[in-house]
């Protein structure tokens, strides 16, 4: 177990996610430790955001959560309903509620199809077909001139356009919790904001509780409520976003926050993603390998605080502050 001291009673909680293991096979009796049990959850109306670089198993997670594969071990529970552990039918069913959207958004989408088929797909498969009309209002509230492009395939947008394309499929579902992973990533820094603008907005007229994942740090504070900020697969801090910059003290957050310039933490989402991409990305280390992950704490290998106890015990998640929590053994 990792540490349970930050998930909240039931009631408020839409999502609950508890001792979720991703692994892969990598041949010859080794795996990609790629999330090793980790729990959160998340309240009606919250996004939190999951920050991280690269390699750290925020898609991973993601991905289980839908159930794209089902994890290793660990449970998902979606507004009361088990999505883990129970028949695939039933699994299918509940998870409608759960939608989405991905990184690339002009491979998400079949380019055989053209964007009215594409915006009715995710109903199709429930054997439902949607009105053009409920198509043609789901286009307007993403930003997309239902006559200019009804019958336009994905190689005729641009990739703002194909990420508005993905919204509206998913939320043509009326789902409950849309997960976004790294949803502005491939596009445009100046399409970026538009992006980000459009999902804040679509939460709040959809009534959406919403995971955001991303390595950007500005971006992930621009938009959560709170930030899970995880290494190599494990948590090491939780946190509420207004808090981040005064309050965090992981040694890991705290090199993400160096590596960040003081304007893009302070800015609005329009602003704050006109900075060149930042945090993990860019930190002189590269990760260990998911292979053989570190003893103790991960992180030791990086870390100017470490010492003997952090490579023989792993440090548990423990509260500092209010709705503040970490795991170090020496902060
Ligand atoms: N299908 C897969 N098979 C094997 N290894 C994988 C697979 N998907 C992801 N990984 C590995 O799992 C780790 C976490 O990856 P990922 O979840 O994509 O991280 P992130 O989204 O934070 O960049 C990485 O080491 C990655 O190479
Ligand atoms: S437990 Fe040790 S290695 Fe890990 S973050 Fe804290 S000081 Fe660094
Ligand atoms: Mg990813």
């Amino acid at each position: 177990m990792s540490g349970t001291v930050h998930m909240r009673p039931d009631g408020e909680r839409v999502l609950v996610v508890e001792d979720l293991v991703v692994e892969f096979p990598a041949g010859r009796d080794q795996k990609v430790h790629a999330v090793s049990d980790i729990s959160f959850d998340l309240l009606n109306g919250e996004t939190l955001g999951i920050l991280g670089e690269s390699g750290c198993g925020k898609s991973s997670a993601g991905r289980a959560i839908m159930q794209l594969p089902p994890p290793t071990s660990g449970s998902v529970t979606l507004s009361g309903q088990r999505l883990t552990g129970v028949p695939a039918g039933e699994m299918r069913r509940h998870r409608r509620k759960l939608q989405m959207i991905m990184q690339d958004p002009v491979s998400a989408l079949n380019p055989r199809r053209k964007v009215k088929d594409l915006v009715a797909e995710g109903l199709d498969i429930w054997g439902e077909k949607p009105s053009e009309d409920d198509v043609r209002a789901m286009l307007t509230a993403v930003g997309l001139p239902p006559d200019v492009v009804w019958d336009r395939r994905p190689h005729e947008l641009s990739g703002g356009q194909c990420q508005r394309v993905c919204i509206a499929r998913a939320l043509m579902l009326h789902p409950g919790v849309l997960i976004c992973d790294e949803p502005v990533s491939s596009l445009d820094v100046s399409v970026q904001a538009q992006i980000l603008n459009l999902l804040q907005e679509s939460k709040a007229r959809f009534g959406l509780s919403m995971i955001f994942i991303a390595h950007d740090l500005a971006v992930v504070k621009s938009v959560s409520d709170r930030i899970m900020i995880m290494y190599l697969g494990k948590v090491c801090e939780i946190i509420g976003s207004a808090d981040l910059v005064e309050h965090a003290s992981h040694p890991y957050t705290r090199l993400l926050l160096a590596s960040v310039p003081e304007a893009a933490l302070s800015a609005v989402p329009a602003q704050a993603v006109e900075q060149k991409p930042t945090a993990g990305e860019t930190t002189a280390t590269e990760l260990p390998s998911p292979l053989s992950p570190p003893s103790g704490c991960r992180f030791r290998t990086r870390c100017p605080l470490a010492n003997g106890r952090c490579a023989e015990a792993e440090p548990e998640l423990r509260e500092v502050g209010p709705g503040r929590f970490l795991a170090c053994h020496n902060v």
